[in-house]
C-alpha cells in the first residue's frame, strides 16, 4: 500500500459508526482482536470468530461512542470511546485500531488527537503491559497533544496489569487549519 504523504494527513476521519455500521464494525473488530492474540491468549468460538459481546451496548448506551477510521475514504481502523463517571468523569479510549497497512504513516496519532478534540476533558488511556509498540504509541500521540509526557500509573484491572496514562484535554491543545471538529451533542 502506498505511504501517505504527511500533508494527507487531513484525509485521516474519525466517522460516527451507526447501528446501520455495526456490521462493518464488527468485521475490523475481528481483525483488531486477531491482532492482540499474537501478545495475549485469545481464541475463536466454534463459529471461527472472536468474540466481542459489549459491541452492541455501543449503540444502546449513550456514554459509549464508535468510530470508524477512514483514509482518503476507505475504512483504515476503529476508535470506540467510552464516558466514565467514576471516581471522576474521564473519557476512556476503550479501543484503538489502525489496519497493518496503514500503520508507521501517522494515521494513529491523527486519530488519536481528532478523537482527543472531539471530547474535551480529562482523559485516559489504558495499554496493556506487554503492548509496548502501543505504548511506545501513547507516550509519544499524547505528548505530541500535550506538549507534556502523559502521567502514568500501573493498575491491576481487566484481567491484566496495564500502564494508564491520564491528561487533560483543552481546547487551545488542537492544532493545525483542519483540527476543528465540533463536539457530538
Ligand atoms: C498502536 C497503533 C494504533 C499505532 O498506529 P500507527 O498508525 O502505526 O501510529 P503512528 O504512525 O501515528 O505512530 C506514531 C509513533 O508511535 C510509535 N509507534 C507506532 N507503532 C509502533 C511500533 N509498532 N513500535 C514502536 N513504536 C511505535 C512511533 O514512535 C511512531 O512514530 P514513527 O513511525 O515516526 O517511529 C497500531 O499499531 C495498532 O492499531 N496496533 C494494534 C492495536 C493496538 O495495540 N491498539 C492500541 C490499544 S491500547
Amino acid at each position: 500500500m502506498a505511504k501517505i504523504p504527511r500533508s494527507h494527513l487531513a484525509q485521516v476521519d474519525l466517522v460516527p459508526a451507526t447501528s446501520a455500521d455495526e456490521p462493518i464494525v464488527a468485521n475490523l473488530l475481528q481483525l483488531y482482536i486477531y491482532d492482540f492474540s499474537e501478545i495475549i491468549a485469545l481464541e475463536v468460538g466454534a463459529d471461527g470468530r472472536f468474540a466481542y459481546p459489549q459491541l452492541p451496548r455501543y449503540w444502546s448506551e449513550s456514554s459509549r461512542y464508535p468510530f470508524l477510521a477512514a483514509v482518503h475514504g476507505r475504512w483504515a481502523g476503529l476508535v470506540f470511546v467510552r464516558a466514565e463517571a467514576e471516581p471522576v468523569p474521564v473519557w476512556d479510549m476503550a479501543e484503538f485500531f489502525v489496519m497493518r497497512g496503514y500503520r508507521r504513516q501517522g494515521v494513529g496519532t491523527r486519530l488519536a488527537h481528532l478523537a482527543f478534540q472531539r471530547f474535551p476533558g480529562e482523559w485516559q488511556v489504558r495499554v496493556m503491559e506487554s503492548n509496548y509498540a502501543a505504548r511506545h504509541f501513547w507516550e509519544r500521540a499524547i505528548e505530541e497533544f500535550t506538549g507534556r509526557p502523559p502521567e502514568s500509573t500501573r493498575a491491576d484491572a481487566d484481567g491484566g496489569l496495564r500502564h494508564v496514562y491520564r491528561f487533560e484535554s483543552k481546547p487551545a491543545f488542537s492544532r493545525g487549519p483542519d483540527t476543528l471538529i465540533p463536539s457530538m451533542g
